[in-house]
């Protein structure tokens, strides 16, 4: 079974083959399962992209998508992350999809359940498809990875975004540096020696990869307000103009805007902001088709019955 946990696990031809997969999709590249096929999509964390564009890539290929709310399902009545996927796998369900907010939920179920989980967010653990769908955003620009320099800014220590990027970014060639409030960084989650002061990382980076705060995941009320983070670590006006000529700016999503960035800032010409959405579709059909081939044989219909 191919699932897609983390991208530390993808080896780089896999990675290069999901892009191309990705790329070639994107060039209408008709690809479906030769059998019916249902998915689920479990989120337990909220999401506008990653839930909507996973649907999308479904439909695309032409799978029957399970209709699943976590706030109306058996969840509510205590059952279980493990039971809840073994009973989608026991009534037909092929692959599924999850967001869950407990860092490595999935630890629970690979070699438990029969059916390929795609990662979509663990905790502050990872983000494969969001990472994936960088990466073909990125090279899409820049027709390669060796010799970007990526700065990743922002909130660091709660980003499963960062975590994902900054690992397959450096195995794929990209020098990967960091900026945001030092309170963010540790050496749990990023290396330490790449840590720079902010406007020296946006005049050096070819990607300045902003990162949502993610209030949510905060343990404490941080110490500085919406306004003194724009100014401090935010991609202000001012800031914009000392980057160089060719390098782009991106984010996941979603945005708080003058906080991260200036609000003008979203959609003007440097922005691949909704590019990446956009791309999150063909990468999320890419990793489904991946996920489905890994099927073939374990899938099959056995003769038990004949004449
Ligand atoms: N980038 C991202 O994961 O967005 P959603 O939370 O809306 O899915």
């Amino acid at each position: 079974l191919h699932h897609l946990l983390t991208t530390n696990e993808l080896k780089v031809d896999e990675i290069y083959q999901i892009l191309n997969d990705a790329h070639n999709f994107k060039k209408g590249m008709e690809w479906h399962p030769e059998k019916k096929i249902f998915a689920a999509n479990l989120f337990f964390e909220p999401s506008t992209r990653t839930k909507s564009s996973f649907e999308v890539a479904e439909k695309r290929l032409g799978l029957d998508v399970i209709h699943f709310e976590v706030l109306t399902s058996s969840v509510q009545k205590g059952e279980t992350l493990y039971d809840t996927v073994k009973t989608l796998e026991s009534i037909g369900v092929r692959t599924v999809v999850i967001r869950h907010d407990q860092d490595r939920y999935f630890d629970e179920l690979v070699g438990k359940v029969n059916i390929p989980i795609i990662n979509g967010g663990d905790g502050c653990g990872h983000h494969p498809t969001q990472s994936l769908l960088d990466l073909m955003t990125i090279h899409q620009e820049f027709g390669q990875f060796a010799g970007l320099k990526i700065a990743i800014i922002g909130d660091i220590r709660h980003s499963r975004v960062a975590r994902s990027n900054a690992d397959v970014l450096t195995r794929l060639g990209a020098e990967v540096i960091f900026s945001g409030p030092e309170e963010w960084f540790d050496s749990r989650s990023a290396d330490m020696s790449k840590y720079r002061p902010i406007d020296y990382a946006i005049q050096e980076a070819d990607v300045v990869m902003l990162l949502r705060v993610q209030h949510e995941r905060h343990q404490q009320k941080s110490s500085f307000t919406a306004n003194e983070y724009h100014k401090q670590y935010g991609l202000s006006l001012e800031r914009e103009k000392m980057m160089k000529q060719d390098s782009i700016i991106m984010h996941p999503a979603p945005v708080n805007r003058n906080v991260e960035i200036a609000d003008s800032l979203v959609e003007c010409k440097r922005s691949r902001i909704f590019k990446q959405m956009e791309n999150g579709v063909y990468v999320r059909m890419a990793a489904l088709k991946r996920s489905i081939e890994s099927l073939e044989g374990g899938n099959g219909y056995e003769t038990t019955y004949s004449k």
